[in-house]
């Protein structure tokens, strides 16, 4: 039988987190090669039925950009779906959103940067550029009845500008939310936050009027820190936390971008603090064990290699 964690409770946390999974997407964008279509309709599939509500499952950006999501359309065609689960896409740009109206979508989200660096190279613009590309889509989106998310990356520091000013990171979230985004998911892309640094950037956000009803946190665990920032995030009232399956992903346009957080190793944590997440831990374990073996490599993820069979 699958171990479970021992859950104890703790005061003051939410019962509930929605988990946001962006494995398809963040985890498949930065493979060496491309997976087969079939692998990634299969691993949405498998998302879906271990019980997560949300499976981002790829970008309508510039095939040359990301290669290995270039085959966003006949994804979208073949894979499955149930009923009640949301399937965002990226969308960068206008172009991006009339590929994603064609078929049917009805989740997307806008990714912003915090620095000025990252935005060029991520999308070839600078901060104030990008939200000018982003602002149309956002209207015609919402205009089509769309959801609109947005992120916001290197919200911690950047590895060419060092720590990102807690100032500006609130300064241009705003803007996006402004926009007409539901919701904002705060990117740590390359893994360098610490837990008293998302204490205090959550805590200068509800100072600016933004509470965490409207935010998500997006962690990569580079330097190990996800868990510890998700807890701090959770004790400042978050309840959507973005992770992918086996921990796999990073930005391929982010030096040191590494894995996000892990789903499994999210859901151990979250179960053993009494949360609700509605995930089946065996049944997520088997999937991050699985796609570990598609990509032919062990992944990262503790709690996988812990409780998969040897
Ligand atoms: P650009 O080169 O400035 O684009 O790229 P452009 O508007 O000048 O257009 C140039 C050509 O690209 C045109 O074609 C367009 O039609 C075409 P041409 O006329 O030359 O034949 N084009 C497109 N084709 C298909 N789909 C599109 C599209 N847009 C233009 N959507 C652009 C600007 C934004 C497109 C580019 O920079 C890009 O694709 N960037 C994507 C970067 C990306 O996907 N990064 C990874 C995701 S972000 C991330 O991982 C962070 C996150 O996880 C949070 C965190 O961890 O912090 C979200
Ligand atoms: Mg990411």
């Amino acid at each position: 039988m699958m171990r479970e964690p021992y859950p104890v409770s703790v005061p003051g946390l939410p019962e509930r987190v929605t988990i946001y999974e962006v494995g398809p997407r963040d985890g498949l964008q930065n493979e060496p090669s491309v997976v087969p279509l079939e692998v990634k309709a299969e691993l949405v599939g498998r998302l879906a039925d271990a019980g997560l509500s949300v499976v981002e499952t790829t970008s309508f950006v510039h095939p040359k950009w990301v290669p290995q999501l270039a085959d966003a359309e006949e994804l979208l065609t073949v894979m499955p779906r149930k009923p009640g689960v949301r399937y965002p896409v990226l969308v960068p740009n206008e172009r991006g959103l009339e590929r994603a109206l064609r078929l049917g979508v009805t989740d997307i989200a806008i990714f912003g940067s915090a620095t000025e660096t990252f935005a060029q190279r991520n999308l070839n613009r600078s901060v104030a550029g990008s939200i000018r590309m982003f602002a149309p889509v956002v209207s015609a989106a919402s205009q089509a009845g769309m959801r609109v998310r947005g992120y916001l990356s290197m919200c911690f520091g950047d590895p060419w500008e060092g720590p990102t000013p807690i100032e500006r990171v609130v300064e241009v979230g705003r803007e996006l939310l402004a926009l007409g985004c539901y919701e904002l998911s705060l990117g740590d892309t390359t893994g360098v936050g610490t837990p008293g640094h998302v204490s205090a950037l959550l805590a200068a956000f509800a100072d600016a009027e933004v509470g965490p009803d409207r935010l998500a946190v997006h962690f990569h665990d580079t330097y190990g820190q996800a868990l510890a920032n998700t807890l701090a995030a959770l004790q400042a009232g978050i309840t959507v936390v973005d992770a992918s399956t086996g921990g796999i992903g990073g930005c391929p346009f982010a030096e040191s971008a590494t894995g996000n957080l892990a789903t499994e190793d999210l859901v151990w944590m979250l179960h053993g603090l009494g949360i609700e997440t509605g995930v089946d831990l065996a049944s997520i374990v088997r999937t991050g064990g699985w796609i570990a073996e598609r990509l032919g490599r062990p992944g990262p993820s503790r709690v996988v290699s812990a409780l998969s069979e040897k």
